[in-house]
């Protein structure tokens, strides 16, 4: 869950943390304790993580309630882990940790989301909706049961397909001129 993200890569925010497991592994990575936001709803474990990881900002709340908590600057996050089941959420408040997480992260932020489910455990409406896509990461079969992880990210802006298409047609127009004019395939 961590080997694709990086200290350099910002702060991060830990949805569903629990006993702090991956929490270690960030730490191990090298990341800072201050620079670590642990969203757990858990009173139990809310109260552990505090105790494990004194530096971290730990907050006892419920993730669906992200952007009101108003928890960092827009943009200014570098990677969102989850832990969350999203499977058992509504998709109102699927919605709303996935659109307030889009909206502290920094536009090349990933999502990363771990999950026992064989599929993406978010409907693609949600995913169409938010313009988001949902990559496959990671598998282990050594976890029971096994487990799985994606990465959410934000779709490409449209208008930059349009400027690729755009350069494609070029591309191909100056090819074809350089046909016509004897210039090329000799
Ligand atoms: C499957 S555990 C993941 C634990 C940890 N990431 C790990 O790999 O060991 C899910 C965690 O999400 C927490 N959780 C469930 N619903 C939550 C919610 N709505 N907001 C915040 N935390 C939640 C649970 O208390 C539990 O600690």
């Amino acid at each position: 869950m961590t080997r694709n993200i990086a200290p350099d890569s910002g702060p991060v925010i830990e949805l569903g943390p629990g006993t702090g497991v991956i929490t270690y592994k960030l730490l191990e990575k090298g990341f800072r304790q201050q620079d670590l936001t642990l969203v757990e709803s858990g009173a139990d474990f809310a109260r552990l993580l505090q105790i494990r990881f004194p530096g971290a900002r730990v907050l006892w709340m419920d993730a669906a309630r992200l952007r009101t908590a108003d928890l960092a600057d827009d943009g200014s996050v570098g990677s969102v882990l989850s832990g969350l089941p999203l499977l058992t959420m509504s998709p109102k408040n699927v919605m709303s940790i996935l659109k307030a997480a889009f909206r502290y992260m920094r536009p090349t932020g990933g999502f990363y989301q771990l999950t026992y489910c064989p599929v993406v455990p978010i409907a693609k409406p949600i995913l169409d909706r938010l313009g988001l896509t949902a990559t496959l990461v990671g598998r282990t079969m050594r976890n029971l049961p096994p487990a799985a992880l994606y990465r959410l990210a934000r779709q490409p802006p449209p208008r930059a397909s349009a400027q690729a298409e755009l350069d494609d047609v070029r591309t191909a127009g100056s090819v074809h001129r350089n046909r016509n004019d004897g210039l090329v395939d000799r």
